[in-house]
């Protein structure tokens, strides 16, 4: 391989041809030709430098001597905090130094000549070409390809039709009855149990600014049903509680027992299972998207991607004084995809 220049490459042949797009002239700057041009820039770059390194020097005396807790009145721009302000200025100032010395120096000084490595022909050789061509029509012909019509056009057929499969699949990325959503194994009077010990819950168990997870009583019968990962899944709930005078607003009358609220686990948003709360705000956090919840307001939506408030259960005690279900979900849980369109 051997290296030409933007002018020899003006004129040079590529492989027996004019270049298809030749190098204009080389021009060069006055750093090139004047030595006093080349210094001058040769201590811009170095007094550049010299100003970053001073710059640090600056920026460590900052951080030893000036009170963290120091503040400087910027006029229109308020009061700062002033070992932030000059912290920031002077490892700013070094750093933008560092980058522009160094522009400058490769735009000046630095050799600016345009330089082209040949590489050698890409192409293969005529004979392979042909060699190739005739193995590919040997092939051809001894397959019966051309003469084998109804092979030919059957195949045909079948690759056309290949990609149909992939485009039923599709419906499998979710219902299209919204019902599917809608109906979950929750009902009037279930009981609700507590996830992994499975035992049912009294009010008393749950303290204000406790979350639990929770899911409906005689779910372990529906293992041995169909979709049972589907059920599992849309009946997942989580039970808060917070004071009764802290709830703003419900999805429906009285729906909650003594300031406990019952809502679905799955986020609206594409169904990550939730149950982070921040008692405080009474916001219920999705880890996945950070879509954020407030469960003292509806369930709605305060944050994030997510565009449809967490259903609510509405839920009471029974006789025995266990909480459970008043009623079904009322509305679809999960991801709320189906709404658009
Ligand atoms: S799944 Fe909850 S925010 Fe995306």
């Amino acid at each position: 391989m051997s290296e030409k220049t933007s002018t020899e490459l003006a004129t040079a042949e590529h492989h027996g041809e004019e270049p298809l797009f030749p190098l204009p002239p080389h021009r060069h700057r006055l750093t090139d030709t004047d030595p006093r041009a080349a210094r001058r820039a040769e201590r811009q770059v170095a007094t550049m430098f010299v100003l970053s390194a001073l710059l640090v020097v600056a920026f460590v005396a900052v951080y030893v001597g000036v009170d963290v807790r120091s503040t400087l009145n910027l006029g229109p721009f308020g009061v700062v905090n002033a070992s932030n302000l000059l912290l920031g200025l002077t490892m700013g100032g070094a750093i933008l130094l560092i980058g522009i010395g160094a522009i400058h120096w490769a735009k000046k000084l630095m050799s600016d000549e345009e330089i082209v490595d040949e590489r050698h022909p890409l192409g293969s050789p005529k004979e392979d070409q042909d060699a190739a061509l005739e193995a590919f029509q040997t092939g051809v012909a001894e397959s019966g390809f051309v003469e084998r019509k109804i092979v030919r056009r059957s195949l045909i057929g079948a690759l056309l039709l290949f990609p149909v499969p992939l485009i039923v699949f599709l419906k499998d990325m979710g219902p299209t009855d919204v019902n599917v959503l809608r109906e979950t194994l929750w009902k009037k009077g279930d009981r609700i149990l507590v996830d992994i010990t499975l035992q049912p819950l009294r009010p008393e168990d749950l303290n204000v600014g406790t979350l639990v997870s929770a899911s409906p009583e005689g779910l372990n019968e529906v293992q041995e049903l169909e979709h049972t990962q589907n059920a599992r899944a849309k009946a997942s709930i989580i039970l808060v509680r917070m004071k009764p005078e802290e709830i703003r607003s419900q999805q429906g009358d009285n729906w909650d027992y003594q300031g406990i609220l019952a809502f679905s686990k799955i986020c609206t948003h594409v169904g990550c299972p939730i149950a982070l709360y921040q008692q405080r705000t009474h916001h219920l956090l999705c880890p996945c998207h950070q879509s954020t919840f407030d469960l003292s307001d509806s369930g709605n939506v305060v944050f994030g991607p997510a565009a449809r408030q967490m259903p609510q259960l509405p839920i009471t005690v029974d006789e025995e004084g266990y909480l459970v279900a008043a009623d079904g979900f009322q509305q679809p849980v999960g991801p709320s995809f189906w709404e658009r369109g």
